[in-house]
């Protein structure tokens, strides 16, 4: 439970730009009575998103607000806060979209603002991390919840999966299953804050009052 609020319940909009799958696992893990977070609205920039028929499917409020319609990035960041605002959430999740957000947004968000990324952070920022981690030759890999500052990809970590990868991986295989892993972590991490566990403070992300370490908590997936 939310420490200091008179309502368990944690109002989460979440912002998407695609297929939704992350949105999806964070509705199922609601649905099966897992979490205090409740989804007001999803938001996409894109009217063709998939993610908003989830949504429907599921009786969540949604909104596209197109950035094309807007004069540069300042004007669509400003609209964007107003129609997530309006719904006065405790937390807003990026699940899967697709826009770099202004300094003056995150601010506004800070320390209520998560976002999943297909890395084991700091490792691939950016795009293309499957391929990345395969051209490398690493055998690891895997994806992080964190909290989003100004840094692009670069806020403090809330939890890491850790996905092995094989010798006839391709970056497709190895997608499928660190989509899969973000299907676990993802969840977990919004639950967490819901209940009041997970907080951003000065020093980082802290899980039950002390500070996690730079990876955020570490869960490893044999298979997923
Ligand atoms: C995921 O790989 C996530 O890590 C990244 O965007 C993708 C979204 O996938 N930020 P989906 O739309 O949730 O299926």
């Amino acid at each position: 439970m939310r420490s200091g609020g008179s309502s368990p319940q944690c109002k989460v909009v979440v912002l998407i730009s695609g297929s939704g799958s992350n949105l999806q696992a964070l509705i199922d893990s609601i649905a099966s009575g897992d979490s205090p977070a409740q989804i007001s609205a999803v938001i996409s920039n894109r009217a063709d998103a998939y993610g908003l028929q989830r949504a429907q499917a599921a009786g969540i409020a949604t909104l596209v607000l197109d950035h094309k319609q807007f004069e540069g990035r300042e004007a669509f960041d400003a609209a964007l806060a107003a129609a997530i605002d309006a719904y006065q959430p405790q937390l807003v999740v990026l699940a899967g979209f697709m826009r770099i957000l202004s300094a003056g947004f995150v601010r506004h968000y800070q320390g209520r603002l998560l976002n999943i990324h297909p890395s084991l952070l700091p490792k691939y920022k950016g795009l293309h991390t499957h391929q990345r981690a395969l051209d490398a030759g690493d055998r690891e890999h895997g994806c992080s919840v964190h909290f989003v500052t100004e840094e692009l990809d670069g806020g403090p970590l809330v939890v890491q999966a850790v996905v092995a990868i094989a010798a006839d991986d391709s970056a497709d295989t190895l997608a499928q299953r660190v989509h899969g892993a973000e299907h676990q972590i993802y969840p977990l991490a919004v639950r967490w804050f819901a209940e009041g566990r997970v907080q951003l403070h000065e020093q980082g992300a802290t899980l039950d009052g002390q500070l996690l370490p730079a990876s955020g908590q570490v869960l490893h997936y044999a298979d997923s």
